[in-house]
């Protein structure tokens, strides 16, 4: 019905197309270049019908220091799923098979994702997968509105404590 694959740097024309129709946060060619080149294994995409995109997940990994030690976070930065397609189990393959290789291959602490207090398919899907709310980022969004950030430890020695360390700044 549908493959998960790594995204290739011909695919950018069609993840770009879903970006721009699926969602409010729009960006320019070289961000999507820049975080493939960075980290191409957790830069995933969907492929439906007659090999036609139909999501994309792109993840990057940060680095942050606190008294725990030096921790990899890993940052969901954008996904979508194309409205012909939802409620098929897509996003949460996109999402699985991202989080597998920003564990195993860029070796995530924890992994995070902010998402508009608005967006309840979104967050029903994290919250299905495990992420819990940090906290509130206040009028985050660039038209005023509120964003939650969300987590999820991937390693045992990681704590909320932790995270909180890390990105609690963020929050309200
Ligand atoms: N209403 C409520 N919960 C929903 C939902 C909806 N419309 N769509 C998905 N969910 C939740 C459900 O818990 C669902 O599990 P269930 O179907 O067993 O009830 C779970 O998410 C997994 O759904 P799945 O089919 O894997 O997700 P999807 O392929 O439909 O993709 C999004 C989900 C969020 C990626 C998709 O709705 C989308 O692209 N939205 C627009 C872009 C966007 O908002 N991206 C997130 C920005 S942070």
């Amino acid at each position: 019905m549908f493959k998960i694959r790594f995204y290739r740097p011909e695919d950018i024309d069609q993840v770009q197309r879903l970006n721009r129709v699926f969602l409010p946060e729009h960006y320019p060619p070289y961000f999507f270049d820049e975080n493939f080149r960075r980290f191409p294994k957790a830069f995933i995409v969907a492929e439906g019908p007659n090999k036609t995109l139909v999501g994309y997940v792109m993840c990057r990994v940060e680095r942050g220091f606190t008294r725990g030690g030096m921790f990899n976070m890993g940052h969901i930065l954008s996904i979508a799923v194309d409205k012909g397609f939802r409620r098929m189990g897509i996003g949460t393959s996109l999402m699985l098979e991202a989080e597998k290789n920003l564990v195993n291959e860029y070796k995530a602490d924890f992994i995070y994702l902010e998402v508009r207090v608005s967006n309840k398919p979104a967050i029903n899907l994290y919250k299905k997968l495990g992420y819990e709310f940090l906290g509130v980022m206040p009028s985050y969004y660039h038209d005023g509105e509120d964003g939650y950030l969300m987590y999820k430890i991937t390693s045992a020695r990681t704590s909320k404590n932790d995270v909180k360390a890390l990105l609690g700044d963020r929050i309200k």
